[in-house]
């Protein structure tokens, strides 16, 4: 570089964080992130009969509850951390309830209280909350269930029901746990690996192994490998990862999406991307042999 083009550049870059400093001086941080926009809430025929905004975490303190909310958010917040005799791997709740479960199409929480009880086909019966919740554990985190009656399961609990607001039983808030995809695709697992390598591996590494921070925590979660989700994962099914990735994956700042980037990829990039890590080695699961009994298994069971 001649000293000349030095200089423009050290212009340049004076400019740029000058510019950045006014940025932050004009956009004084809050504590927390803005209310939302308005979201409908539906009746069982679909019809709007009011609206939903995104709670601000900071109108938490003002619960008679809030103790156990805020345990709950930081429990899905930092699970690997708080939780270690619960979760046998790299992983938290909202690693992929993506937002803290306040986002569409990243498996939010919104609608979570008001759903359960509910039918479960992969355990072929009604199921509470409580037990939805010890599924994630046992199979997304590769863990042990807590006791439905322990503070901590409270707390989640607590947390989620807290997130509904006044949405009440019968009605819904007009999100999606997951966006759609082509179930007709097939996928190809060798296309998936050059989409992985140049669409996820900066973050997740070029092993899927993630990356950790100095504290030894997670800052990018792996994707395969002894800390990942086991093979009775949702996520470990092809079309449901697909439905993960196209909508949520990769994140990035500034856009839309549930956190960012979302859209980047069509439904079969995402499928194959999808294919490509979730065959990639992970723990088994040993309670697979009660799954789908006496049901038509899904084409994506890995079981
Ligand atoms: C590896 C990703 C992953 C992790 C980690 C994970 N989950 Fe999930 N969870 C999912 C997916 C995907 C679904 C959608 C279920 C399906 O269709 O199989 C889900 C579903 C749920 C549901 C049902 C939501 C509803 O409205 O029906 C609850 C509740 C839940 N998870 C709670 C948790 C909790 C609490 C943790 C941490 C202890 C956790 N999850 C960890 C991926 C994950
Ligand atoms: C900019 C960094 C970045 C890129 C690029 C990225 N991810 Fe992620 N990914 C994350 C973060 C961060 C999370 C955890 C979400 C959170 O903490 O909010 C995550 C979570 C996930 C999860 C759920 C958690 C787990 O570990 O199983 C999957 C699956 C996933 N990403 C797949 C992908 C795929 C496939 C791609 C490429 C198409 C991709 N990601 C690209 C940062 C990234």
């Amino acid at each position: 570089m001649t000293s000349r083009s030095l200089l423009f550049s050290g212009i340049a870059i004076t400019a740029i964080i000058a510019a950045g400093g006014a940025f932050i001086l004009m956009h004084q941080p809050t504590l927390d992130a803005p209310v939302g926009d308005a979201i409908a809430v539906l009746d069982a025929n679909g019809k709007r009969i009011g609206d939903y905004r995104v709670p601000a975490d900071s109108t938490i303190a003002t619960e008679p509850n809030a103790e156990a909310i805020l345990l709950g958010k930081r429990l899905l917040n930092e699970t690997a951390r708080l939780l270690p005799a619960n979760v046998g791997n790299g992983l938290n709740c909202n690693s992929c309830h993506m937002g803290q479960g306040k986002l569409s199409d990243a498996n939010p929480y919104i609608n979570t209280t008001n759903t359960y009880p509910s039918f479960n086909p992969r355990a072929n019966r009604e199921i509470e909350l409580s037990m939805r919740i010890n599924g994630c554990l046992q199979r997304s985190m590769n863990g042990k269930p807590l006791a439905a009656d322990s503070t901590e399961m409270h707390a989640m609990l607590s947390y989620m029901n807290w997130l509904r607001q006044d949405v009440v039983k019968g009605t819904k808030v007009a999100v999606r746990n997951a966006g759609p995809i082509d179930e007709s695709l097939v996928p190809d697992p060798q296309r998936g690996r050059t989409i992985y390598a140049a669409q996820c591996a900066a973050c997740h590494g070029a092993n899927g192994q993630g990356m950790k921070d100095q504290a030894g925590d997670y800052i990018f979660p792996p994707l395969w490998g002894d800390d990942s989700f086991n093979i009775g994962a949702g996520l470990a099914r092809t079309y449901k990862a697909a439905q993960f990735v196209k909508y949520a994956m990769p994140p990035a700042m500034h856009l839309n999406a549930p956190l960012g980037a979302g859209g980047v990829l069509s439904d079969q990039d995402a499928l194959d991307v999808a294919e490509f890590f979730t065959h990639m080695p992970r723990p088994d699961f040993a309670g697979k042999v009660n799954d789908w009994k006496g049901l038509k298994k899904p084409k994506d069971a890995r079981y």
